[in-house]
């Protein structure tokens, strides 16, 4: 069979890419690289997580967090060691975040959104059950460095908004 000079060159070109292509895909991805925690995906043995660093700061001189963005659960600043599990019949947070005891440990009162009862939208004396259990929404901080940076920054209303929260009175905003 006669090929022409032209018809040549492009084959060969072709053979080239398919050539160099094939070997790039089977040598450049490793099971390591794949992820963020850069250990092979199939076994956790040499897998180390990342320490944690919570504060341990006690309730009182710990240095509050910014609010994430408006009206975001606050993190918890001080340390939380002993105060867990909350159950039916012992809750230690209320015991300083009472809003009747609050201000004498100088701790954020539990907001209005707290004692609200939103089925039947009547304001209760006691903290509503839906919040009784305040771990569920609030929790410590670790220090660690982030694997992804996050760029997100949020945008408050209020001056005061990335320290204090006001859901009650804007819970139903935009809604007819
Ligand atoms: C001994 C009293 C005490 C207890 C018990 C306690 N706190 Fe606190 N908490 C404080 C004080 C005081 C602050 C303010 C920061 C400081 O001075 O350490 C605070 C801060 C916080 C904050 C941050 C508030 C803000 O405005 O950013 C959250 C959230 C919080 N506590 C949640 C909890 C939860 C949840 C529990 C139960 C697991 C708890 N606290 C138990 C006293 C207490
Ligand atoms: C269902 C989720 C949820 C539960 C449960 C919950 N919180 Fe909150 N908390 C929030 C959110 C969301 C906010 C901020 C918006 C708001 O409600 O005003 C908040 C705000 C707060 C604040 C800041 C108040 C202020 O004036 O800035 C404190 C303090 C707090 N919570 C403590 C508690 C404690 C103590 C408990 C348990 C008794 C608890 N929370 C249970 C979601 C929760």
């Amino acid at each position: 069979m006669m090929f022409s000079k032209k018809r040549l060159v492009v084959t060969a070109v072709l053979t080239a890419f398919i050539a160099t292509g094939c070997a790039l895909s089977s040598g450049s991805v490793s099971e390591e690289s794949l992820g963020l925690r850069n250990t092979n995906l199939y076994t956790e043995d040499k897998t180390v997580g990342d320490k944690t660093d919570y504060s341990t700061a006690v309730a009182g001189k710990s240095k509050v967090y910014k609010r994430a963005f408006e009206n975001a659960p606050p993190m918890i600043s001080h340390d939380i060691e002993g105060m867990l599990p909350i159950t039916a019949s012992s809750n230690t947070c209320l015991a300083c975040h009472d809003p009747e005891v609050a201000p004498s440990f100088e701790a954020t009162a539990i907001p209005r959104s707290h004692l609200f009862d939103m089925r039947t939208e009547t304001m209760l004396d006691t903290v509503s059950n839906t919040r009784y259990s305040c771990t569920q929404c609030h929790a410590p901080q670790s220090d660690n460095k982030p694997l992804v940076k996050n760029i997100f920054e949020p945008e408050f209303r209020t001056s005061d908004g990335d320290k204090q929260s006001n859901l009650l009175d804007n819970l139903n905003e935009g809604v007819q």
